[in-house]
C-alpha cells in the first residue's frame, strides 16, 4: 500500500506556503524556461520551454523517453534541474522549494498507476486524503464535520464512485481506482493538477469517462495531463485547446491537436505515417 496524497508527516518549508497564496496576477500557473536535466550526461531535459495559463487543461504528447515523466518530476520537486527557471505562478520558484513545500503550495500529482489505500472503503480513502492534521491516520476515528462530509459527497458525485461508496478500494476497477485516486487528489483542493497517462490500462469506456471527469474540473483547477491515447487526448482538447509535443527533452511543436497531427516533424518523430 502507497499513497500519493501529498501528506507528510514532517511538511519541511510547507508551512511557509499558503493554499490559495499562488499569484497568477499575470495569467499563468506554471512557468518552465530552458530546464535542464542530465542523468550520467544523457540529457532527459534540454532546453525545456513551457508556459500553462492558470485553469488550462494541457495535454502533452511524445515518444517514449521524450521527457514527460522528468518533466513532471522537475515541477514537483522529485528532480532538481541542472538549470533552468521553474515558477509556480509569479512568484514561487519551485527549484527552491521541497516536494512537501510544492504540494502543500496546491501542486498534486498523479502517477500511473492507482496509490489507493486497498483495504479501506471509497469513503474512507476520501476521508483520509482530506485529513489536513498531519496524523492522518487517527483521522479515521474522529469524526467528520458536516462540511467534510459534503466535500466528501460532491466528490464522489464528480468521480461517479457513490454507488461504490462502501466498497473497499481493492475491489474496484481499474478505471474507477483511477477516478478515486483523482477524488482523493481533489480533497486536497488543488490548484494545478499533473497527470501521467492517467487513460493507460483502462478501457475506452472508462477512458470516455475519465476525460469527461477532468473535463468536469475546468475552472477548478489548471491541468497537465500527459496521454499517449489520441483519443483521450481529442476529448480533453477538444477543437481549440492546446496540445504540447515533447521529443528529446524540449517542445517539438505546441498548437490544436489538427495543428500538431498535420505537422510534419511530429508525424515523423511521434504519430508515424
Ligand atoms: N532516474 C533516471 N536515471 C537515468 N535515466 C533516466 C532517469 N529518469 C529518466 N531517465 C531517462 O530520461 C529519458 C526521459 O525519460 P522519461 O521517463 O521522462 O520519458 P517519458 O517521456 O515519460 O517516456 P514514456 O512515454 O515512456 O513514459 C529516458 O531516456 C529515460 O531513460
Ligand atoms: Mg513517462
Amino acid at each position: 500500500m502507497s499513497a500519493n496524497l501529498g501528506i507528510h508527516s514532517d511538511a519541511g518549508l510547507g508551512h511557509l506556503y499558503e493554499r490559495g497564496k499562488i499569484d497568477v496576477s499575470h495569467g499563468q500557473i506554471l512557468y518552465l524556461e530552458d530546464v535542464q536535466v542530465s542523468f550520467d550526461g544523457f540529457k532527459a531535459l534540454r532546453g525545456l520551454s513551457l508556459t500553462i495559463e492558470d485553469n488550462e487543461l494541457r495535454c502533452i504528447i511524445g515518444p517514449n523517453g521524450a521527457g514527460k515523466t522528468t518533466m513532471m518530476d522537475v515541477v514537483t520537486g522529485k528532480t532538481r534541474p541542472d538549470a533552468g527557471t521553474v515558477f509556480l505562478g509569479q512568484t514561487m520558484d519551485l527549484t527552491r522549494m521541497d516536494e512537501a513545500a510544492i504540494a502543500q503550495a496546491g501542486v498534486g500529482r498523479k502517477f500511473q498507476k492507482p496509490t489507493v489505500f486497498e483495504n479501506h472503503t471509497v469513503w474512507q480513502n476520501l476521508d483520509l486524503a482530506r485529513a489536513t492534521d498531519k496524523r492522518w491516520f487517527k483521522s479515521l476515528r474522529a469524526r467528520p464535520s458536516a462540511q467534510a462530509i459534503g466535500a466528501i459527497e460532491a466528490t464522489l458525485e464528480r468521480t461517479a464512485l457513490t454507488d461504490v461508496v462502501q466498497r473497499p478500494a481493492g475491489e474496484l476497477s481499474h478505471g474507477q481506482k483511477q477516478r478515486l485516486e483523482i477524488g482523493m487528489l481533489l480533497m486536497q483542493e488543488p490548484r494545478l493538477l499533473l497527470l501521467d497517462e492517467p487513460a493507460a490500462g483502462i478501457s475506452d469506456d472508462e477512458t470516455m469517462q475519465l476525460a469527461e471527469l477532468l473535463n468536469s474540473l475546468r475552472g477548478s483547477c489548471s491541468m497537465l495531463v500527459v496521454e499517449h491515447d489520441m483519443a483521450f487526448v481529442a476529448a480533453l482538447a477538444g477543437e481549440s485547446g492546446r496540445v504540447t509535443v515533447l521529443a528529446e527533452g524540449s517542445v517539438l511543436a505546441e498548437g490544436t491537436l489538427a495543428q500538431v497531427q498535420s505537422d510534419e516533424r511530429v508525424i515523423e518523430s511521434y504519430l508515424g505515417r
